[in-house]
């Protein structure tokens, strides 16, 4: 590991989300909110702020719309996070969530994102270059504003690793695919996104371990194949297994990957083993899915699941 232990979480479309709860919601009349919640989120946002819990030194950058930027503000001088954010003219898009606990059905309203340009991308490029060069990881997290192209996410990439830090990247896509062809270090695909980058469908185990292992020979050093409530794989040159979850109450699967992400780099930054990584990330992951909100709140509930994860090497 580097000397340095800074990380940077990289979220290029992060998003405010408004969570709240209508009865009996119904299109085409006047509804009453019963509750809600604002988060200022995105993937390297979230991962970012479970960072924090371990205390350790996190940067955040991407791209931030000027107009409604106090939200996230607030989050990062609240948590500890410094603010690099690139800000872009507009707003960050905001994803409203109806959820109507009489029937339990969820509407999304999705607002548009920001729209960055070219001298807005070069500042990130900049801005990223100035921090993986005092830095041991930068994680690259989430979706990509439609005006960025997808090659950006493997430049940002060759950026990273040429500082010398460790590159890891979770999103979907081509923005996949490109960061891919630069070999970063760690990447968490769910066995969707997966089939998608291959081209068919992975349904079987064996499937989803071999494309990991083809990923992993390619030069990425540890693939992450996330299966939701089933768990996840961990494929390493070394080391492969499989983590099964507790059994949880599952309130929110929001945040769930990001939390798998969370605690695969405080891991790696604490220089825990595959295996203690891989009981980390999954015990982490369960804590956020049996609570409310993208960001884990109490991570004391994550340590209590620890024991409950079963870990199995795999052998086939
Ligand atoms: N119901 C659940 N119970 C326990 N653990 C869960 C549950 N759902 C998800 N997890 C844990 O969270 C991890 C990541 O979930 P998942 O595979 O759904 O990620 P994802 O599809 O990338 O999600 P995201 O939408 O957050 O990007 C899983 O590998 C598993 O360990
Ligand atoms: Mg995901």
């Amino acid at each position: 590991m580097s000397k340095f232990k800074h990380i940077i979480t990289v979220t290029m479309n992060p998003a405010i989300d408004l969570a709240c709860q209508v009865p009996d919601f119904t299109a085409g009349k006047v509804n009453r909110v019963a509750g809600y919640q604002t988060d200022a989120a995105g993937k390297g946002v979230n991962i970012a702020v479970l960072l924090r819990k371990f205390d350790l030194p996190v940067t955040v950058t991407g791209f931030l719309g000027a107009d409604n930027a106090l939200i996230f503000e607030k989050l990062f001088s609240s948590k500890g996070l410094k603010d690099e954010f690139v800000r872009v003219p507009g707003e960050t898009r905001i994803g409203v969530k109806v959820l109507d606990p009489d029937s339990g059905a969820t509407t999304d309203i999705n607002f548009p994102g920001l729209s960055p340009d070219a001298g807005h991308v070069d500042k990130l490029m900049q801005t990223v270059d100035n921090l993986a060069d005092e830095s041991s990881i930068v994680v690259i997290g989430g979706s990509l504003p439609a005006t960025v192209s997808p090659a950006a996410v493997g430049q940002l990439v060759n950026v990273i690793k040429s500082c010398g830090a460790k590159a890891v990247v979770d999103t979907s896509g081509p923005a996949l695919s490109s960061a891919i062809v630069a070999v970063p270090c760690l990447v968490k695909p769910n066995d969707a996104e997966l089939s998608e980058l291959v081209g068919r469908p992975l349904k079987k185990k064996e499937e989803l371990v071999n494309e990991a292992r083809r990923m992993n020979r390619s030069g990425i050093d540890t693939v992450v194949v996330s299966l939701g409530s089933q768990g996840a794989l961990f494929i390493s040159q070394e080391e492969e297994f499989f983590a099964k979850p507790p059994t949880i109450n599952a309130v929110s699967t929001v945040g769930a990957g990001d939390a798998m992400i969370g605690g695969m780099v405080a891991g790696m930054a604490l220089e825990l083993s595959l295996r203690e990584r891989a009981c980390l990330a999954t015990s982490l992951s369960a804590a956020t899915v049996a609570q409310a909100g993208p960001s884990l709140e109490d991570i004391e509930i994550a340590k209590e699941l620890e024991e409950q994860v079963v870990i199995e090497t795999i052998s086939f």
